[in-house]
This record gives C-alpha cells, sequence and structure tokens, in this order.
C-alpha cells in the first residue's frame, strides 16, 4: 500500500509503496477514507515530538472503513464506518478500570503513543525494516492496522472526510473545554489561537454555555471563522503582542477561562496573566520538549490554576458519539474547519500550509 512516510525528519515526506501485514489479535485492518493534518503531525516532521521516531508513517486524525477484522475482534465488522482515536486504552490497568481512560500509563498505552503494539511490534515495514504508525493511527496511508480499542464506530451516513477531525482536533478542542476545564454556563472563555484545534475550543465553549468567547489569532482569516463558529469577540494581535493587555480592555477582571492552543510557551503565561482570580488556564498547545512555562508566583497564589490537556481529557468511545450527535444536531461545525481536500500525493502541501499557518484544516483522501 502507499503510506507517508518520515523517513528523516525535516525532510519532505516520501509517498512509497510499503507493506501492511494482516491484522493479529484484536487488531483491525481500516481502509482510510480521509486524514487529517493536524500541527502535531508538523511538530513530528520537524522533530520536536517526543513521540515521532522516524521511520513513521505519520498522520493521527483519520476515518474509514473497516476492511479486515483479526481473532479476537468482537464488535466491529467488514465494511463499518470507523474513526481512529488519538490513544485506545488497555482496558486493564488501575486508571481503566476506574475509567480514567486518559490517565493510562500502562506499557499498551505507552507503546501506542510512539506507534507500537502492546507487544512492541509494527504490522507496516519496507524491505523487512519495521515503520511505525503515528500513536498507533498512522492515517496518512491507504490502510492502517489498529488495535480495536483505538476505533469507534460511526453513523455510516456521516461524511468520512468531517468524521475524520473527531480522531484528534475537534475532540481534543470540544474536550479542553468540557472535560478540562468543566467550562460554566454564562463564563467568559479567552482562546488563543483559532486554528484546527482553537475553532473546537471555540465551539466547545459555546457547546458548554459561555456566554462571551474571546477568539485570539495573529490571522485575520482565522478570526472571521472563529466568529462564525461562535466567539463573540475577535482579537487580531502581532506575533509577540501583550495579549492580556487586550483582554483587559474587554474584561477588566480577566476571565474565568484561558486556553493557549498554538505551543508556544510565552503565550501560555500570556493566557494565564488574562485570567481572573480563581481563573483556569488550559495550555493546549503541544510546545516542544525542554520549554519552561514561566509563572508569576503571586498571580498564582491567587487561586488560578494552571491544567494541562492531553487529547483533551477524551474517552474515546463517549467522546467520538457525543461529538456525532452534536454534529448531526447541528450544534458543531465540522464542514468549515475544512478548507482544502487534496490526494495522498500532494500531501506536503499540507505540511507547507501549516507552516504558513493561513488555512484550517487539510484533509487528505488517499
Ligand atoms: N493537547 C493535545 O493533545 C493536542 C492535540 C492536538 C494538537 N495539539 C497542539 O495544539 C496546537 C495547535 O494545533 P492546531 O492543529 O490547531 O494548529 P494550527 O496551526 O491549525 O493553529 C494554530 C493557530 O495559532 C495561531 N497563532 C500562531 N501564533 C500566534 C500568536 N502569537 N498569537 C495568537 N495566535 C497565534 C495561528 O495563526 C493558527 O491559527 C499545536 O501545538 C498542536 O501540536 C495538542
Ligand atoms: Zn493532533
Ligand atoms: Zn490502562
Amino acid at each position: 500500500m502507499r503510506a507517508a512516510v518520515m523517513y528523516e525528519t525535516h525532510q519532505p515526506l516520501v509517498v512509497d509503496e510499503i507493506d501492511v501485514a494482516s491484522p493479529r489479535n484484536d487488531e483491525v485492518l481500516v481502509r482510510i477514507a480521509a486524514s487529517g493534518v493536524c500541527r502535531s503531525d508538523l511538530h513530528a516532521l520537524d522533530g520536536e515530538s517526543p513521540v515521532a521516531q522516524p521511520p513513521m508513517v505519520l498522520g493521527h486524525e483519520g476515518a474509514g472503513l473497516v476492511e479486515e477484522v483479526g481473532p479476537g475482534v468482537t464488535d466491529l465488522a467488514k465494511g463499518d464506518a470507523v474513526v481512529i482515536a488519538l490513544y485506545g486504552p488497555c482496558g486493564t490497568c488501575n486508571e481503566c478500570r476506574a475509567g480514567d481512560i486518559t490517565n493510562c500509563w500502562s506499557e499498551t498505552r505507552t507503546r501506542n503513543m510512539v506507534g507500537r503494539m502492546p507487544d512492541g511490534t509494527t504490522r507496516l515495514s519496507k524491505d523487512g525494516r519495521a515503520i511505525a504508525p503515528m500513536c498507533g493511527s498512522g492515517s496518512l496511508a491507504e490502510y492502517a492496522v489498529v488495535r480495536e480499542a483505538q476505533l469507534v464506530k460511526i453513523d455510516p451516513d456521516i461524511p468520512l472526510d468531517l468524521a475524520c477531525l473527531a480522531g484528534c482536533g475537534v475532540t481534543t478542542g470540544i474536550g479542553a473545554a468540557l472535560n478540562i476545564a468543566r467550562v460554566r454556563p454564562g463564563s467568559c472563555a479567552l482562546v488563543i489561537g483559532c486554528g484546527g484545534v482553537g475553532l473546537n475550543v471555540i465551539q466547545g465553549s459555546a457547546i458548554a454555555g459561555a456566554a462571551r468567547i474571546i477568539a485570539c489569532d495573529t490571522q485575520r482569516s482565522k478570526l472571521d471563522l472563529a466568529s462564525d463558529l461562535g466567539a463573540t469577540d475577535c482579537l487580531w494581535v502581532e506575533p509577540g503582542e501583550q495579549i492580556p493587555e487586550r483582554v483587559k480592555a474587554l474584561v477588566p477582571a480577566g476571565v474565568d477561562y484561558a486556553f493557549e492552543v498554538v505551543g508556544h510557551t510565552p503565550l501560555v503565561t500570556q493566557a494565564f496573566e488574562s485570567t481572573r482570580t480563581g481563573g483556569t488556564t488550559v495550555m493546549v498547545g503541544a510546545p516542544a520538549p525542554g520549554t519552561t512555562v514561566t509563572i508569576d508566583s503571586r498571580v498564582l497564589f491567587s487561586d488560578r490554576k494552571l491544567l494541562g490537556c492531553m487529547g483533551g481529557g477524551n474517552i474515546p468511545a463517549r467522546d467520538i458519539p457525543r461529538i456525532m450527535r452534536h454534529y448531526q444536531q447541528g450544534t458543531l461545525d465540522l464542514a468549515k474547519l475544512v478548507e482544502t481536500r487534496i490526494p495522498l500525493d500532494d500531501v506536503n502541501d499540507a505540511f507547507d500550509a501549516l507552516r504558513v499557518g493561513d488555512t484550517v484544516r487539510t484533509v487528505v483522501q488517499p
């Protein structure tokens, strides 16, 4: 099959013919219909991701149809429409048993994050050399072999080129608002960075009933979209501009919730300083390893909270169906998030577009 392989960081992906093995116990072969390209794919290619080592098939925002199921697969059958979640729980550790799937740090989960099956192997190879699928997904390819625990069946009527976004960007953004910050009705939220993930923090805050949602970005086109998707105020900023001053001109006491959705630690500090006493900041962006967030201790002292947000705290089997329901009821817009659709051969264009930063999601249709 053909797949977009990162053989080296800092180099274009190679759309290459590679081997894919049959699914083994509890595994499923998925024919990928569509895959979004997330900034975390770009972080991987830029050598800034702790979970992405070459050779790796990138992509972790995929949806498709079940092609073949391995032994022991009980809940899926050939032809089912599925979204590949960002992670699949092990199901047996203390956290999984308690329903706290996001915090499963079993060997199954840690291997899954670096693209390995629980036994350390992968189903992808080229000339006998193992290739890992990013996040156990590797959706920028014609096929993926995924653990059943990482797949969520969806209504076949939902277009797969929209459903794929629930693999990462939409679940992370909605989950940041609903699961991590637990945005309250009538509150005020600030979202710094209105790309594929940030726009969904806006939609999630709107679903939660936030009365005021301030969108902040350096690109005016993103703010137009933010406004369509529920932002009540738009702050266009120059890179490096002080955001707390601009926010406090609108909300003098500061916001209830601030979300950093760029992946730049100085902006986490600025998000934190934009909150009111007792306010909550969520770092959704994925900063480069080794970077540090600076927090003024007296600002923290005033009962403020700073939270991390791996995957939006999402429980795939609960949250992906919830997202699909919101889409079908019209309370969540997925179509506006997709700017361009391209074939696998043009995959590097999606990465170039992310570097320029003026597009939302490019969806690759292998
Ligand atoms: N927490 C998680 O599990 C998780 C999941 C997915 C993505 N991420 C991370 O979230 C971040 C955003 O991902 P994305 O796919 O939405 O990226 P994106 O490129 O689509 O969006 C980033 C947005 O930030 C804006 N921006 C850049 N500099 C800015 C500044 N100085 N001030 C305000 N806005 C600015 C850009 O114009 C763009 O609209 C990345 O770091 C990504 O790795 C984290
Ligand atoms: Zn992602
Ligand atoms: Zn577990």
